[in-house]
């Protein structure tokens, strides 16, 4: 194949993010409503990252320092340039705001509304691949086909099907709201052709702004050649400008990571209609998710693992053979193979649980480790403490780890029994093999195999046993 000159022109990519979304009805802008745990514009930024452009450029105005900070939560400060545009004027606006960045450029520029966040790298590759194609193209429109096509920008084509302009649902004809084919907000355009026109943008229109879908019949109109990249998947081109359309792309992102999770991963999923699992989640081979379930964040679990209905885990990890039963809060925790977990158990805070360990029903754990085969199976809390192997934590223990001021520790050993309803008072230590009577208050260390009771726990004797 002959080379393609304008395959090597430098890539800019402007997202435009300075709506307020009157129609959201929120306090909060548009692009900062979360999807799959994350603003919207941080989805956009993401998949621009993806292509590997000189610059991202993002336009900024409603809440611009909170857009701001959403974006530089995610990418580096060198790859972005924020623009403002003062007031939001239309989108044709918000790009001219970028001019003084980009009018002398010698590229292509991909535009993105942070208000589109599905859109995939590979497709946006297959845009500038055939908008690269002839160097006489200077703009190419993303375009779907959509059953129901209200609100978006219907695109207008000339007998032969040549692209003739786009039109603003408020502003189209009735004949005009019958076209299916709709402008995704998405285009490439040779950025000089593109600053050029944009001054000859009017602002003569139902919504009384500038509108950016009026570049592509003006370019035509001066003889540039404009072309149509038809996409065949309309969820990806999925706007937010309301609420419900955010339930939509919430429910998309959603069935798009469950669906790669059952087909690639082979995680069985029983109900995935009511199941939440974030892009980021990974889960191993044959892991069962019951009904009600949300893992989020960066969370990981391991192969064989079985978790019931109605759990939360967020930023966690789980070896293998994990079993969490119903019910269960699980943040910032680590769990090792084979252990099992609820049901109605709360783990966080660092909280981890060595391999083959137990944490049974209404059991609290909060920056503890639980070592190997140990176990806590009822009614317990368990916090800033560490638990050696083989210990069992008897039904109803508390480790006073506040005392009002501060926050102390409990170091028990392993092999250690202690009985149901003690109250360790920290700072105290249990030695290995040491055990408590039920109902033991233990305010002083515990020596390794010694047997300690009472209010306040004193060791017992050979003799008490033999008195007794
Ligand atoms: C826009 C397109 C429409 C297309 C649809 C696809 C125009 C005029 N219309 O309509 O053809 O089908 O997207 O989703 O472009 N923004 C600014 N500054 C402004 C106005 C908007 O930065 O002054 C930003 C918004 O924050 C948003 C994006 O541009 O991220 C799109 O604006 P929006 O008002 O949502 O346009 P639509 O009505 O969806
Ligand atoms: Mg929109």
């Amino acid at each position: 194949m002959e080379e393609n000159p304008t395959e090597h022109r430098p890539l800019d990519v402007l997202i435009l993010a300075a709506g307020l979304g009157t129609r959201m009805r929120s306090n909060l802008a548009k692009v900062l409503h979360k999807a799959d745990g994350r603003p919207l514009i941080n989805h956009v930024c993401r998949t621009a990252a993806a292509l590997s452009p000189e610059k991202i450029y993002v336009v900024i105005g409603h809440q611009a320092g909170d857009v701001q900070k959403a974006v530089l939560a995610q990418q580096a400060e060198n790859d972005v340039v924020f623009v403002e545009q003062r007031k939001q004027l239309g989108t044709g606006d918000a790009v001219n705001s970028a001019r003084e960045f980009l009018q002398d450029r010698d590229s292509t520029i991909l535009i993105l509304s942070g208000d589109v966040p599905l859109i995939r790298p590979e497709t946006l590759t297959g845009l500038i691949h055939q908008h690269h194609t002839h160097r006489s193209t200077a703009c190419t429109i993303l375009t779907v086909n959509r059953t129901d096509p209200t609100g978006y920008g219907r695109v207008v084509r000339g007998p032969g099907g040549a692209f003739e302009r786009i039109v603003e649902q408020k502003d189209a004809s009735d004949n005009e709201r019958e076209i299916r084919e709709v402008n995704a907000g998405i285009y490439c355009f040779s950025t000089r052709r593109l600053f050029e026109t944009l001054r000859s943008v009017k602002n003569e229109n139902a919504q009384g702004e500038y509108y950016l879908t009026d570049v592509p019949a003006l370019l035509n109109a001066a003889g540039d050649e404009v072309a149509i990249f038809l996409h065949n998947d309309p969820r990806e081109i999925e706007g937010v400008n309301d609420r419900r359309q955010l339930a939509d792309i919430e429910r998309l992102i959603r069935q798009r990571t469950i669906s790669r999770l059952m087909l690639s991963e082979g995680v069985t999923f029983i109900d995935p209609e009511t199941t939440y699992v974030g892009e980021f989640v990974s889960i191993g081979r044959d892991t069962v998710i019951y009904p009600n379930v949300s893992i989020e964040g960066a969370t990981a679990i391991g192969e064989g693992c079985t978790i019931r209905a109605g759990t939360r885990i967020t930023n966690s990890s789980l070896g293998s053979g994990v079993e969490v039963l119903d019910n269960c809060v699980i943040a910032n925790a680590a769990i090792e193979d084979k252990c099992t977990v609820g049901p109605f158990a709360h783990l966080r805070g660092n909280a981890k649980m060595h391999e083959g360990s137990k944490v049974g029903n209404f059991v609290e754990l909060k920056k503890t480790r639980l070592g190997k085969n140990s176990k806590a199976s009822h009614l317990t809390y368990l916090g800033d403490a560490t638990i050696g192997e083989n210990t069992n934590i008897g039904a109803g223990t508390i480790t006073c780890n506040y005392d009002g001021k501060k926050k102390h520790e409990t170091h028990i050993g392993s092999d250690v029994k202690i009985g149901s309803d003690t109250m360790l008072v920290a700072p105290v230590s249990v030695g290995d093999g040491a055990s408590t009577g039920a109902g033991s208050v233990v305010t002083k260390d515990i020596e390794p195999g010694e047997l300690v009771v009472g209010v306040p726990a004193r060791p017992k004797t050979k003799k008490d046993t033999q008195s007794a």
